[in-house]
């Protein structure tokens, strides 16, 4: 499966760029980063040039705050693999976007 429809199913609920359904502006993920990195990086986890497969599997399996653990049964290490390469697409594709 590619990784943007891994991401949309299983991630983009808690870190796409909707408003939440308790009609707070943004959904949890995308907020608790946008508050947690106050502008030094985005809030949107498809603008992070930084997420390597390797950092992805500490938070994803691991779990961080509000984000809940991924087990290999729910999200399998390709699916992972994945996500990663799919991050990494969009960050470049937004930094062509924007000229850098
Ligand atoms: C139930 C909502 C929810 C889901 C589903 C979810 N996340 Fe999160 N995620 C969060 C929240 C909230 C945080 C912020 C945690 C904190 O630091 O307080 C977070 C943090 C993260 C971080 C840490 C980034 C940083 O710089 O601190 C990564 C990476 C991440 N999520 C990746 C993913 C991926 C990949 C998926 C899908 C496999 C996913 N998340 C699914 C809610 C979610």
């Amino acid at each position: 499966m590619p990784g943007r429809v891994i991401f949309a199913r299983q991630c983009a609920p808690c870190h796409g760029t909707a408003p939440g359904d308790d009609g707070s502006p943004m959904l949890p993920g995308t907020a608790a980063l946008t508050a947690k990195y106050e502008g030094r990086l985005p809030g949107l986890l498809e603008l992070r040039s930084d997420l390597s497969a390797p950092v992805l599997n500490l938070f994803v399996r691991r779990g961080s705050g509000a984000m809940p653990m991924f087990r290999k049964a729910e999200l399998s290490d390709a699916d992972l693999a994945a996500i990663a390469d799919y991050l990494a697409a969009t960050a470049r594709e937004n930094a062509s976007l924007a000229g850098h």
